[in-house]
């Protein structure tokens, strides 16, 4: 991780990617003036982006910002009345990985809701964590009828790592399957035995039975496997919860028993009350006595809300003693039987919520300040510091964003600095403790060139570029940037490699990757014979990748995967859609209105105007097209992989709205399959709506729409449109 590493721009891990570029999610396509509804279309943006990152083994923020993100978004969601159908908290992402038998959940795996130390209320004050859970436990005994005092609760810990479930016949571990995305996971039996993860036999425990539990790596193994990695010259893994996801998911899991994965378990999923367990506590110290290492001893049940309250805060605080991360407390209704009678919603159950510790601060001395160049020229203020044990790891580099950002805190070199490490990703410097800065310190002034090139840089807004794309920093980030998994997944061409590709083989750009001889790369230092050739057969299988991963892999500013994936589902192939771009660029009318909002078909939903201008220059650009022309040459797949848009006449351009649950498909799969045929599907019934989708429960829309006299459908009739 770059912490670990030499504070050396060139070879540093990037900090700050540039596909998080928050213009990229500026001034998006809503046919709304609130300011709200453009915030959460910004924020649900930006949380796909996130998850396909991180789902893609590249994440590009810490966790905790993540949930900070999620967060923001449900509270605005829930403030706007956002359907559950539009809702990106209702529908559970997935972990699946190909090649991994998928298993349906006999019950399904799903979410907690969150308690969290960054919740504000609208006049931006915190809300303290006991007024959340107290106004939980009100909802809860509300929807049960029965006296809150009544009501005993259960805090356990959060165990930050992969969930699992396991099922044991006779005692004998005989399947173990990952969350998926809720409903169906990936089959891991294999590598959590040759893991030891979990144990294989659990005493006394006779018929099928199946718990769940978390998958974690402790600290010390953790640290002792990356020292290893290190020691053979390989690059160090990011973060325990990431490594152990990483080995979990290793088709040949043979050897992996020395890496010390563990697992602790927490649920009995198959009816309890055959075991004559009533309560979340006995479930507990039932799977203890049977050999399942379950946290006994952090464990409280109570009916008082200040005690559970204070026994989580006491915990967070005793959370650094331990050889594993808990990234928070779980609070259960401890009596097994009430469970049943809480609904919850697809994405979470209602009979427990995650209490979340505020992430971990430390104070250090900020060394130096360095400038990282990214791929697409951005520079990004980088903060050296004296090494600071911060949520298990040694963090030595934090971000610093952008240079307004560096202004706006007043960050100076020989400071004192408060970082925060929210997730296991990347650092963040939050603050200066102006009462330590000792004297003669003076403001970090704005580059006006760029640090490896020396060009004069360019001002975007808040950010500052290089514009020289032969810049050598640029350049090997964007060959970097191209060969990763997020991109064409290169195997083997990793940073050392693309180093020397360019300096020893004068590689310039992506497509002169795919012109590479195995016997050219036979002759790089620490290359072999069979080593160069992997590297070819990578290079060889990347071609197939399809339109979205080069799309991506160009590194064009404003292009994520999100906005790739729109690209690519819209045009198809990049030739449409560098003749698209032709138009654009020239004004043509018609190119313009499919962008532009409110006019259109709305087609390239999602895309600002802004971004759009930028995407559309760029592919224009003779750059671009130089690199286009060499990739299609090369034989590299220039067209969409994926499914293609089904347009359905009677859909087209049709406002549909969801409510209720349908028979056999979330609304968020109604919504999908309705947005694929050429409909639009929102939030609120009015006059405008054509269709109203009810399923069971329909609640308050259904009413509306009987009174406006729209036409109703159910999900058969909506299947009967989509002519399925
Ligand atoms: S109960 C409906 N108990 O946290 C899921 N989960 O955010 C109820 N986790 O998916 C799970 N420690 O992976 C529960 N003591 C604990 C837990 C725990 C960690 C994870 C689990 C779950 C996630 C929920």
């Amino acid at each position: 991780m770059a912490s670990a590493r030499k504070p050396k721009p060139r070879d540093a891990a990037p900090i700050v990617s540039e596909a998080d570029d928050p213009r990229a999610r500026s001034e998006p396509i809503v046919g709304e003036s609130d300011d709200r509804h453009v915030r959460l279309a910004e924020l649900a943006r930006e949380i796909e982006h996130h998850e396909r990152a991180y789902r893609a083994g590249n994440p590009e923020i810490p966790d905790a910002v993540f949930d900070d993100l999620f967060d923001e978004y449900q509270a605005l969601a829930d403030e706007l009345g956002v359907d559950d159908a539009e809702r990106l908290d209702q529908r559970p992402g997935s972990d699946h990985v190909e090649g991994f038998e998928q298993v349906t959940h006999a019950v399904p795996m799903l979410s907690l809701e969150k308690l969290s130390t960054a919740r504000r209320d609208s006049a931006g004050n915190a809300v303290p964590m006991f007024e959340q859970l107290n106004h939980w436990l009100t909802r809860r005994a509300a929807e049960l009828e029965l006296d809150r005092g009544s009501l005993a609760l259960t805090a356990e810990p959060k165990v930050d790592g992969i969930s699992v479930s396991l099922t044991y016949k006779d005692g004998k571990l005989t399947r173990a399957v990952t969350r998926g995305d809720g409903r169906r996971g990936d089959d891991i039996t294999r590598q959590v035995l040759a893991a030891g993860a979990a144990p294989a036999r659990l005493t006394d425990l006779p018929g099928e039975v199946e718990l769940r539990g978390e998958l974690y790596w402790p600290r010390s193994a953790f640290e002792r496997y990356n020292a290893e990695l290190v020691a053979s010259g390989a690059a160090p893994l990011m973060n325990p919860r990431n490594g152990c996801a990483g080995l979990m998911k290793r088709k040949e899991p043979e050897g992996i028993g020395s890496a010390g994965i563990r697992c602790f378990m927490y649920q009995l999923v198959s009816q309890p009350s055959k075991l004559k367990l009533t309560s979340q506590a006995e479930v507990l110290r039932f799977l203890q006595a049977r050999g399942a290492p379950v946290y006994l001893d952090s464990v409280l049940t109570s009916t008082s809300v200040s005690e559970l309250v204070q026994f989580c805060e006491a915990s967070g605080e005793r959370r650094a003693e331990l050889d594993y991360d808990i990234d928070g407390m779980v609070i259960k209704i401890d009596a097994l039987n009430l469970h049943e009678r809480l609904t919850g919603t697809g994405h979470h159950p209602h009979w427990g919520i995650a209490y979340k510790f505020a992430p971990e601060r430390r104070a250090t001395r900020l060394r130096d300040i360095t400038v990282q160049v990214g791929k697409s020229g951005k520079l990004t203020p980088v903060a050296e510091l004296e090494p600071v044990k911060l949520a298990g790891t040694l963090v030595s580099r934090a971000s610093l964003h952008n240079f307004v950002e560096l202004a706006r805190k007043d960050v100076r070199v020989g400071d004192t600095v408060l970082v925060e490490k929210a997730g296991e990703i990347i650092p963040q410097v939050v603050s200066v403790v102006l009462e330590e800065r000792p004297e003669g310190t003076a403001p970090f002034p704005r580059p006006e060139r760029c640090p490896r090139c020396e060009s004069e840089v360019l001002a975007e807004e808040i950010f500052l570029y290089c514009p020289n794309p032969s810049c050598p920093e640029q350049l090997s980030e964007r060959l970097r940037f191209f060969a990763s998994r997020q991109a064409m997944d290169i195997d083997g061409l990793g940073a050392a490699l693309v180093e020397q590709v360019i300096e020893k083989l004068g590689v310039r750009s992506p497509d002169a990757l795919f012109q590479l001889r195995a016997e050219q790369l036979a002759q790089l230092p620490r290359m072999g014979k069979k080593s160069a050739e992997n590297v070819i057969a990578a290079l060889e299988r990347a071609k197939g990748r399809g339109l979205t991963r080069v799309l991506v892999g160009l590194a064009i500013r404003h292009v994520g995967t999100t906005t790739a994936e729109v690209l690519a589902s819209y045009f198809h192939d990049m030739n449409t859609l560098l003749e698209f771009a032709a138009r654009y660029v020239s004004g043509d009318e018609a190119a313009v209105q499919l962008v532009a909002p409110d006019k259109g078909s709305g087609v390239l939903e999602g895309l600002a105007r802004r971004s759009a201008d930028v995407i559309f220059s760029e592919l224009n650009s003779q750059g671009v097209r130089d690199v286009i022309r060499g990739l299609a040459q090369a034989g590299v797949l220039l067209s969409s992989l994926e499914e293609e848009r089904r347009e359905v006449a009677e859909l087209v351009g049709k406002l549909f709205v969801l409510t209720g649950t349908l028979p056999s498909m979330t609304r968020g799969e109604a919504s999908l399959l309705i947005k694929r045929a050429g409909g639009k599907v929102s939030g609120s019934v009015s006059k405008k709506t054509d269709y109203v989708v009810a399923g069971e429960e329909a609640g308050s829309k259904l009413t509306k729409a009987q009174e406006l006299g729209l036409t109703v459908l159910d999900e058969a009739g909506l299947r009967a449109l989509l002519g399925e």
